[in-house]
């Protein structure tokens, strides 16, 4: 075991909230803290769409209603990463799982390869800044960089600060992706927290606070003694 798995608590973390909650920009804070890789199914999708694969094709349309991708598709795709060689010691899951039916087959998965349970981060945001926070997010097509122009804009209008590119909205933000993937949470992914809180491996992080705050609380909460 080396360093990094001794100093995590599970070796699979799960960040887990409605979108827009900060599963993205926390994954990646914790990520950099733990040197670990931070695994999106959405990008994941995203990566391939832009590609043009059939499948990135075939999930582009879906996601761009705010419609889940299947089951099937996604855990294979999640599967498939976390058998890479720098998953070895701990990963984080973004986005993933998303239904009962992931939940299981990831459950399955952990077990067959030894790696004890997961740690699900449950990142509660209220309803109203949910909206802001999809509404105004804008991503800087270079570097990757998330900002909002509510809560943490750059300092010139819609123009990367790294690197000067012009910030883009992504294709699900927009109101009538938004209110679909709100909808997708709720009857869909929701159900999840009691899955996650009967087998005790759920904690809740309130992310009602500035980015760092919630930062530093999920590191501890990840972190072993
Ligand atoms: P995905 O990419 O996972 O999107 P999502 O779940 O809708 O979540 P978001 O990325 O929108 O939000 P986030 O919680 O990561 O927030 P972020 O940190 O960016 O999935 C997209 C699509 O792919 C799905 O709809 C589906 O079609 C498909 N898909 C993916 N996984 C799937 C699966 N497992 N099964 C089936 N389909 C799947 O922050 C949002 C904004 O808020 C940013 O602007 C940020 O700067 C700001 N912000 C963050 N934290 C704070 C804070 N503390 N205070 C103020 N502002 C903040």
């Amino acid at each position: 075991m080396t360093a990094v798995a001794k100093r995590l608590k599970a070796q699979a973390l799960l960040f887990f909230g409605p979108p827009g909650a900060g599963k993205g920009t926390q994954a990646h804070a914790v990520a950099v803290e733990f040197g670990i890789p931070h695994i999106s199914t959405g990008e994941m999708l995203r990566e391939a769409a832009r590609k043009r694969t059939p499948l990135g094709l075939a999930a582009q349309v879906r996601m761009d209603r705010g419609e889940l991708v299947s089951d099937e598709v996604v855990s294979a795709i999640a599967a498939e990463r976390i058998a890479r060689p720098d998953c070895a010691s701990g990963f984080i899951l973004d986005g993933f799982p998303r239904t009962i039916g992931q939940a299981e087959f990831l459950d399955a998965l952990l077990d067959e390869q030894g790696r004890g349970k997961p740690l699900v981060l449950y990142i509660q945001v209220n309803s109203g800044s949910l909206l802001k926070r999809l509404g105004g997010r804008r991503i800087c097509p270079v570097c990757g960089r998330i900002y909002n122009m509510y809560f943490n804009p750059p300092q010139h209008d819609e123009v990367c600060d790294a690197d000067g590119a012009r910030l883009v909205r992504r294709a699900d933000d927009n109101d009538g992706a938004i209110l679909h993937r709100l909808e997708s949470y709720t009857t869909l992914t929701r159900p999840l927290i009691e899955y996650y809180r009967e087998r005790k491996v759920l904690v809740d992080v309130d992310g009602d606070r500035a980015p760092d705050e919630v930062t530093r609380d999920v590191i501890q909460w990840v972190t072993a003694a």
